[in-house]
């Protein structure tokens, strides 16, 4: 149980805000800094047994297990959890696939997921497990559970944004002895809570909106079953796919400011999506905190804020050239959650469903009649040379 998340005590609750500043710091000793400086170590002092929580920098290391608490604190307030950090979001991703699934069982795919998803079924079924996969949107994946040892979710979706109900779908999965895992990168732990929706795991990309400023790459995994979580950590090890300590302390140190970039992200992303609204040469807007989009009531009561992406499609692959041309705020970039805004066209990569003109938004912390008036002015600019 964490200190800062007094929930079953009788104390009142923390808000976001505060457990975020506070996310796993050490117990206050005197003259010691309140967030330790990063550990380089591969390996400890070790005379004897093999005995204490650090031996080899592979398996341990004390500036993971501080991050480690932080984020579980987030995901789970007040709940005792394991977390397990990674290299990035894929390393976090592959390690419960590849180590919960076994030769012969079925694993359930989002088929409009981030675009990766597809090279990791590609070696699910070299290894001779089977896929299913079923769109995100209506709940389609209820139809490809029988049988099935994983569900993997992925609410929102990237880039389409479409909403699931997850825990729909974690009862039905449930019933029939199936786990689910939930990435929870657009969302944020801030913006969505995967386990106290049911799930098994909460998985994600720690390279976007949880660390926020696009200098570090990090992944996790958050579950509360202890031999769910010593297979993923299993996982790691054999693999060692470890963040660095530097890494990892960044990433900690950016945790602090969660909410106050996510409160400004999220507003600016709905600020954006609502001036699209209004615009005729903008078709397919999505973006699950418009009142008017087909997944906001699911979204509404599933999450805690809608995150800062927004996706929307310009009329052809010239006039959305136009616009990321004439940005001068937004940066033309992959990646999104940071507080610099970024979009591109993200049919320049190939492998995603979308039209040519089609561009995800990542809405930064600028001041918002800022961020808005760029996107008009470029979005007049692209319109009047089309
Ligand atoms: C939804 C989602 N999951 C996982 C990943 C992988 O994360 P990483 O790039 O940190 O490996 C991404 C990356 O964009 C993503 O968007």
């Amino acid at each position: 149980m964490n200190e800062y998340a007094p929930q079953g005590t009788g104390a009142p609750a923390l808000g976001d805000g505060t457990r975020a500043v506070r996310a796993g710091l050490p117990e206050a000793v005197k003259n010691e800094p309140p967030l330790p400086g990063p550990v380089f170590a591969a390996h400890f002092h070790l005379p004897g047994d093999v005995e204490g929580p650090y031996a080899y920098g592979r398996d341990t290391n004390p500036t993971w297990t501080l991050l480690e608490r932080a984020i579980g604190e987030l995901e789970a307030p007040g709940e005792d959890v394991h977390t397990i950090v990674f290299a990035s979001g894929m390393a976090a991703v592959s390690a419960v696939l590849l180590s919960q699934a076994h030769t012969g069982d079925t694993v359930v795919l989002p088929d409009d997921g981030y675009q990766a998803l597809p090279l990791l079924r590609e070696q699910l079924e070299a290894y001779g497990i089977h896929v299913r996969t079923a769109p995100t949107g209506d709940d389609a994946q209820l139809a490809a559970l029988d049988g099935a040892r994983l569900l993997w979710i992925e609410t929102p979706s990237n880039p389409g944004l479409d909403v699931c109900d997850v825990r729909r779908l974690v009862d039905a999965a449930h019933a029939g002895r199936t786990l689910v895992a939930v990435d929870n990168t657009l969302a944020t732990p801030l913006g969505q809570r995967p386990l106290e929706l049911g799930a098994d795991f909460s998985v994600a990309s720690g390279t976007k909106g949880l660390t926020g400023h696009g200098d570090v790459l990090l992944g996790y995994v958050v579950c509360r079953d202890p031999e769910l979580a010593a297979r993923v950590r299993r996982w790691r090890k054999i693999v060692g796919a470890i963040p660095g300590p530097m890494e990892a302390w960044l990433a900690h140190r950016s945790l602090a400011t969660i909410q106050l970039r996510a409160q400004r992200q999220w507003a600016n992303a709905l600020a954006v999506a609502e001036a699209l609204t209004h615009w005729t040469d903008v078709s397919g807007l999505r973006y699950p905190g418009l009142p008017t989009d087909r997944s906001h009531k699911t979204a509404a009561r599933q999450m805690r804020g809608f995150g800062s992406v927004v996706s929307f499609t310009l009329p052809d692959r010239a006039h959305a050239e136009r616009f990321m041309a004439a940005l001068r705020l937004v940066e033309d970039a992959t990646s999104f959650g940071g507080v610099r805004s970024t979009a591109e066209r993200r049919g320049r990569w190939g492998g995603d469903a979308v039209p040519e003109g089609f561009i995800r938004f990542s809405a930064g912390a600028e001041d918002t009649e800022d961020l808005v008036a760029d996107v008009l002015r470029a979005l007049d600019h692209a319109g009047a040379r089309g």
